[in-house]
């Protein structure tokens, strides 16, 4: 039991540690977007060999974080159409980063009556 509640604090605390590195991260996410390559199959908003970022965090929400991370790292095929995406070299880190980015873009762009 007391094991149980240590772990309970530390994992508190390791997760308002990475929201702290998170602001101090080397570069800006869509920079590092820039750099993985992605740009090369999503825009923002046009539907290129894979959906828009816009119309990715549509269709998900903030629950679905960890399902895809596990598709940038693992690849993805099937859930938008017949084109698939290769596993991305992205550490996990980096993968989580650019998701919330993701996800976050629906409240940036979401208006009233959607
Ligand atoms: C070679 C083209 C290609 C590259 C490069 C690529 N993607 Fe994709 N991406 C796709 C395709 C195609 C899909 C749709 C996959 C499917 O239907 O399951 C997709 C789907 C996704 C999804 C949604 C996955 C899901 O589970 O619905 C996310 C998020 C995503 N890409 C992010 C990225 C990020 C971030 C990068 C850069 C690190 C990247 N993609 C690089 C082609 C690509």
């Amino acid at each position: 039991m007391r094991f149980l509640v240590l772990l309970t604090v530390l994992a508190a605390s390791l997760l308002s540690c990475e929201n702290k590195e998170e602001q101090g991260a080397a570069m800006p996410v869509k920079e590092l977007v820039g750099v993985k390559g992605c740009p090369y199959c999503h825009d923002m908003r046009r539907e290129l060999l894979g959906p828009s970022f816009t119309r990715i965090s549509e269709r998900y929400s903030v629950s679905d974080e960890d399902a895809l991370v596990e598709s940038l790292l693992k690849g993805s095929r099937g859930k938008w159409g017949d084109r698939g995406m290769p596993p991305q070299r992205l550490t996990e880190e980096e993968a989580r980063l650019i998701v919330r980015w993701i996800l976050g873009l629906r409240d940036v762009d979401s208006k009233p009556h959607r």
